[in-house]
């Protein structure tokens, strides 16, 4: 068999399997406009991807089956067809004039239901190594299309590094930040429902206990600091209109925020619809300290210390 032997990039030594992996993201900004007949809000936000990965390895088989192991493996995340990965399969097949058949494995780092898109790197990992597993020869335009019509952020897992997000999110406009960011991410016990976080962010303000939403904030403020820092400008720059609902829903990210800033980070906001609080450090040994302060502060279940950007969905092996 000519995959057990090639040694191409992605491509693993044993029954021709194929891995690729995908970042998780943070949103540095995330404005957020009027609810659209769609069901989607209309977004103005700046993506940036860090270095916590998921992997999707896939191997050829005569249907599709879904492992998931890792983060989420106890039953949050669905092992079967309601999986975006599944989903991705799925669509590709159709899209390549393929049979989807491939078992597909998901080794999982990035929490689920937290902010940081994990689901939506397990679908863009997937792509890209089925695409390579069944010689689709698909172009990363056509992948993605595909990643938009799977969820609005899996076109940015796909791409990775920083990019302005417009539509639903799924628009992008890569951006070129060559600085490296230090953050800690602190991860929660339980996650939050992106629709429900939306949902509460409506009512706020359709009851006017916040601005109700035509105005978003521009971007420019945070892409400049991204550029060329210094992290006081950036941390100036931070915003997340997703916070409000997040910390109705969950009061208790008030403290976590809190203690995030106490423990020495230049800022601390909630990433994407939460309940990750994503905390920006000065640099990376500030990082260290910042992560070993918090991981003893009891506030968080898991805390990580990452970096960005880093590339988008990635053939590995
Ligand atoms: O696109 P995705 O499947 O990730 O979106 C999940 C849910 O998040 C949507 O069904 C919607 O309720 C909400 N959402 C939104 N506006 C966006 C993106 C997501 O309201 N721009």
């Amino acid at each position: 068999m000519s995959n057990a032997t090639s040694a191409g990039p992605g491509r693993l030594h044993e029954f021709g399997a194929v891995a690729a992996r995908a970042p998780a993201k943070v949103n540095v900004t995330l404005g957020v406009g009027p609810l659209r007949a769609d069901g989607f809000h209309e977004l103005q936000t700046v993506f940036l991807a860090v270095s916590l990965f998921d992997t999707v390895t896939v191997r050829p088989a005569e249907r599709l089956s879904l492992v998931v192991r890792g983060e989420g493996s106890d039953g949050a995340v669905p092992a079967d067809a309601r999986n975006l990965v599944w989903r991705a399969a799925e669509l590709l097949a159709r899209h390549a004039g393929v049979r989807a058949e491939a078992r597909l494995e998901i080794d999982k780092s990035i929490p689920a239901a937290a902010g940081l898109a994990g689901g939506s790197a397990d679908a863009a990992a997937a792509l890209v190594a089925l695409d390579a597993l069944w010689g689709t020869r698909a172009t990363r335009g056509d992948l993605a299309r595909l990643a938009a019509q799977l969820g609005s952020d899996v076109p940015f897992s796909l791409l990775g590094g920083v990019a302005l997000g417009t539509g639903r999110g799924e628009q992008l406009s890569p951006v070129v930040a060559r600085r490296r960011w230090d953050w800690v991410l602190g991860i929660a016990g339980d996650g939050l429902s992106t629709p429900t976080v939306y949902a509460e962010l409506d009512a706020l303000r359709s009851a006017g206990t916040l601005p109700d939403g035509e105005v978003v904030a521009s971007t420019e403020p945070v892409i400049a600091a991204l550029r060329s820092g210094p992290p006081s400008a950036l941390a100036a720059a931070l915003s997340n209109d997703l916070q409000a609902p997040a910390l109705r829903l969950r009061p208790e990210l008030r403290r976590a925020l809190h203690a995030a800033t106490e423990a020495g980070a230049r800022a601390a906001l909630v990433s994407g619809s939460g309940p990750t609080v994503a905390a920006l450090a000065d640099d990376e040994p500030a990082a260290v300290r910042l992560a070993a302060e918090l991981a003893g502060a009891g506030v968080f279940r898991t805390v990580r210390a990452v970096h960005g950007p880093v590339p988008g969905a990635r053939l590995v092996g």
